[in-house]
């Protein structure tokens, strides 16, 4: 393969305004002159909405050596690896990373959980809290896993339609052990506009922000001191930060860090190395 050929892709469509090259490009020039970024070139590659699997095909014949994965493909990524996953891959149902095995296979993972994780963590301890996860669908999936191994007292799953929040928690608890089950304490699902109780951390997984849409929650749902959290970010405030701002809540973080926070997890899985996170979301907060 000649040099000008990424070894690192991030695939998706549309993919022109994906910000994971900057990312991985700064992560890289953390580490000069280590062997295990030697030659690391990532670049975007937009596949046809019915054409992830030869467009993979393709990259990796020449010579691509891992993949991050991002809107519409997650699904299609975990179809491609066929059971090779981690197992937080298998739980969210969605590959967002795609890495090469010595057997020269891809094998898939997701680092959107963990990547949110280690930024709620910079903000508040998820031991023992109340936690109110707001949406369904593929975000709060990859979510609720990793959210439940940090053993919070509580997880309630909120969503517009009931149904798909009943499914998602039956999902995760069928998932795993009892034990797990029995440390988290009670995992629960209820309507948007019915959430009963507050909570210490509330995390908008929905989408309603992209369509500068409010959510139906009462401004009750917010305990005193808590972490207001969307997945979302933006230059302007999200349309859920500005709704917990109004309720009073003074700890509002957006998803730039959780964006961030899984392209490190991508970069570590490829690597080996741990990059700083900080410096590169300072630098990514300054470009909005
Ligand atoms: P993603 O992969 O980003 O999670 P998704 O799987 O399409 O996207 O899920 C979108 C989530 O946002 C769902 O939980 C959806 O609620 P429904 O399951 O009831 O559709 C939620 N959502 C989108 N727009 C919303 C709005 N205006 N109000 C409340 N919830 C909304």
């Amino acid at each position: 393969m000649t040099t000008t050929q990424p070894t690192y892709v991030v695939i998706g469509n549309p993919i022109a305004h994906s910000k994971s090259p900057q990312i991985h490009a700064l992560f890289a020039a953390q580490f000069p002159n280590h062997s295990a970024v030697e030659g690391f070139l990532y670049d975007r590659l937009l596949a046809p909405l019915d054409g992830f699997t030869a467009a993979v095909d393709a990259f990796a014949a020449a010579g691509g050596r891992g993949a991050n994965v991002t809107v519409p493909f997650k699904e299609d990524a975990f179809r491609f690896v066929e059971g090779r996953l981690t197992s937080r891959a298998s739980l969210a149902g969605a590959v967002n990373t795609l890495a090469l095995r010595s057997d020269g296979l891809f094998y898939g993972d997701n680092t959107d959980g963990a990547g949110l994780i280690s930024d709620l963590l910079r903000y508040s301890e998820i031991k023992q809290k109340k936690v109110l996860l707001l949406g369904a669908g593929g975000a709060a999936r990859g979510a609720l896993g990793p959210l439940k191994r940090e053993n919070p007292s509580l997880i309630v799953v909120a969503n517009r339609s009931l149904h798909k929040a009943e499914l998602l928690v039956q999902s995760i608890k069928f998932g795993n052990s009892t034990e797990l089950q029995y440390q988290v304490g009670s995992v629960g699902s209820m309507p948007l506009a019915e959430i009963q109780g507050q909570f210490d951390i509330v995390i908008n997984s929905t989408s309603a922000s992209l369509a500068g849409e409010r959510l139906p929650i009462k401004k009750s749902v917010f305990a005193p001191n808590a972490l207001a959290y969307d997945m979302m970010y933006g230059k302007a405030e999200t349309p859920f930060l500005a709704q917990a701002r109004e309720a009073g809540v003074e700890l509002r973080v957006d998803g730039l860090g959780m964006l961030v926070g899984q392209a490190a997890e991508a970069f570590e899985l490829w690597t080996g190395l741990r990059p700083d996170v900080e410096p590169v979301l300072q630098w990514m907060r300054e470009q909005l």
